[in-house]
């Protein structure tokens, strides 16, 4: 049997991520008002989400970025439970206020492991931030103090999210459907 995908349905069109992402941007501002904030993003993901985030944070946030990337996944829709750090970060986090932002949470384990090895770095604060949350799929329990959209346990691309390395670059978030042939 062929296995063939395709992006169906809109499940969150453009305009309510970009409502969305202005209301976290906001909120972040008042926490972190007049304080440094450094926002580090888990690549690949994160980078369409994280790139209006940041410019939702209003100049009273002193705000520097950085990055971090995991594989958990290969190709396949489901989670291996092996988190693995292909890049770290550039600068110690040692006593800063670190936000990790994430596209989507979905058994936990990845990030439940990067705030755990995030933790080990001795920052002053850590705080994670997700478009996305699948809360059913759950497996370990993650504290999300940002979060864009709780969704239904379905395999979703667009706004940064892939399939196989494709579709991050949709401005909408869109359901993939399976085609058996
Ligand atoms: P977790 O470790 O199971 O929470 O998985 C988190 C990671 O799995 C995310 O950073 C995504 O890369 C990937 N992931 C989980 N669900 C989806 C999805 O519906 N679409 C695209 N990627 C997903
Ligand atoms: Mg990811």
């Amino acid at each position: 049997m062929i296995m063939e995908y395709k992006v169906a349905e809109v499940l969150i069109p453009e305009n309510e991520i970009a409502k969305r992402v202005r209301e976290i941007g906001e909120k972040i501002g008042k926490d972190y008002a007049g304080k440094d904030l450094v926002v580090v993003g888990i690549l690949k993901g994160a980078v369409v989400f994280m790139s209006d985030l940041v410019r939702a944070i209003p100049e009273t946030v002193n705000v520097s970025l950085d990055f971090m990337a995991v594989s958990s996944y290969g190709d396949s829709t489901k989670t291996s439970g092996i988190v693995r750090i292909v890049k770290d970060l550039d600068s110690s986090v040692k006593d800063k206020n670190v936000l990790i932002v994430e596209d989507i949470v979905d058994t936990g384990l990845t990030l439940s492991y990067l705030v755990k090895l995030m933790h080990e770095r001795q920052p002053g604060t850590i705080r994670v931030c997700a478009l996305l949350d699948k809360e059913e799929r759950r497996k370990v329990s993650v504290h999300v103090e940002y979060k864009g959209f709780s969704i239904p346990d379905k395999f979703v691309v667009g706004y940064g999210l892939d399939y196989a390395g494709r579709w991050r670059n949709l401005p909408s978030v869109h359901i993939v459907e399976v085609l058996e042939q």
